[in-house]
């Protein structure tokens, strides 16, 4: 069987999947207070169309999807898609990237699902006010019982924490503490300065350098043995439970061993995060083609893959990238 190998020989196994390009938050460094412009909702994959690319690309050796979006559970039904997914039998795993405020009560039902295994939650800071700061909404207590409830789950638990100059960088420490006693995995993410409006002014960059000294000062970190494609540098903490972790995501050190591909919400195929989308899937979908032209076009567009990051940013048509990481899939 044919499978998905790019011409620098890396095999793609794992595809994120944007869900939407709707969000209920409004995080400072992901799009401006107004939002973005929305895509009318004809113009985004059907879960139906979704279910199918995921299927075709399973075919060609893809074992993981991570559901993003915008903010997937704003998405009607997105648990019953989860369901739907499930009856993939080729998916190994399926994850999912959540701010966490509109999930509390769909935790149980989450669990049942067996091939749902690994949560992302986005928690920028552990202070009410700080959070309603970042993310212009008022409701870290939802979140923050949406944490402790999937800390406590059978989920691996994951947080995401965007590392931002000038708010919230005195609390990388406090973070790294909740590793004391909590079976969590805290991951630190370098900001990559483009909101949705354009590149955006940051005082200093939190490189995961700067991100290592300033826990070091606190903290013995010793790194981990991590997946060859993992997207974080990760580190245990003598004592502590949890571990840490950081993605360099804008300082790029991680791309020779990328194993993604990514499709946002209104069906455009993406090799790299900061390429500006190859191909539009969606209107080759609903112009009739077969599963095996999707076939034949996925092993063609992978050969595109780029070296990098910075390639893939130097080979954009639409110049530096801008666009809020809700319309790219997080
Ligand atoms: N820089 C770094 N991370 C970002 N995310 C969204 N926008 C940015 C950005 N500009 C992250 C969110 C979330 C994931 C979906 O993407 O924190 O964890
Ligand atoms: Fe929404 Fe995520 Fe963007 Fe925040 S970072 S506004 S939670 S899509």
């Amino acid at each position: 069987m044919s499978k998905l190998i790019d011409d620098f020989g890396r095999h793609i196994e794992y595809v994120r999947l944007a869900v939407t390009d709707r969000c209920n938050l409004r995080c400072q460094y992901c799009m401006p207070a107004h939002g973005i412009p929305i895509v009318p909702k004809r113009e985004l994959l059907t879960f139906k169309e979704m279910y199918r690319l995921i299927r075709v690309l399973t075919e060609l050796g893809v074992q993981k999807v991570r559901l993003t979006g915008g903010e997937p559970f704003v998405r009607k039904d997105f648990v019953g898609f989860l369901e739907m997914l499930s009856y993939n039998d080729l998916l190994e795993a399926i994850n999912i990237t959540t701010n966490g405020a509109l999930i509390s009560h769909h935790i149980s039902k989450i669990e049942q699902l067996e091939k749902v295994k690994n949560i992302n939650l986005s928690i920028d800071s552990l202070n009410r006010e700080k959070f309603a700061k970042i993310t212009r909404r008022d409701v870290f207590p939802e979140v923050y019982k949406t944490f402790e409830l999937l800390e406590k789950s059978s989920l691996n638990l994951k947080l995401n924490v965007v590392v931002q100059s000038g708010f919230n960088t005195n609390e990388i420490v406090d973070f790294v503490r909740l590793t004391k006693d909590k079976n969590v995995a805290v991951r630190f993410i370098e900001e990559m300065p483009f909101n949705g409006k354009g590149q955006r002014k940051m005082e200093e960059n939190w490189t995961l350098k700067k991100i290592l000294n300033e826990i070091k000062t606190e903290f013995d970190v010793s790194e981990i043995e991590s997946e060859k494609s993992s997207t974080s540098r990760n580190y245990a903490i003598e004592n502590h439970i949890g571990t840490i972790g950081i993605i360099p995501a804008f300082t790029r050190t991680i791309c020779n061993d990328c194993n993604r591909i990514r499709i946002t919400s209104t069906g455009t195929f993406k090799n790299c995060l900061f390429d500006d989308g190859v191909f539009n899937l969606r209107d080759f979908i609903r112009k009739g083609a077969s599963n095996d032209d999707l076939k034949a076009l996925f092993l063609s567009l992978v050969k595109e893959k780029p070296k990098n990051g910075f390639i893939a940013e130097a080979n954009r048509k639409a110049g530096s990238v801008s666009e809020s990481m809700s319309t790219i899939g997080g």
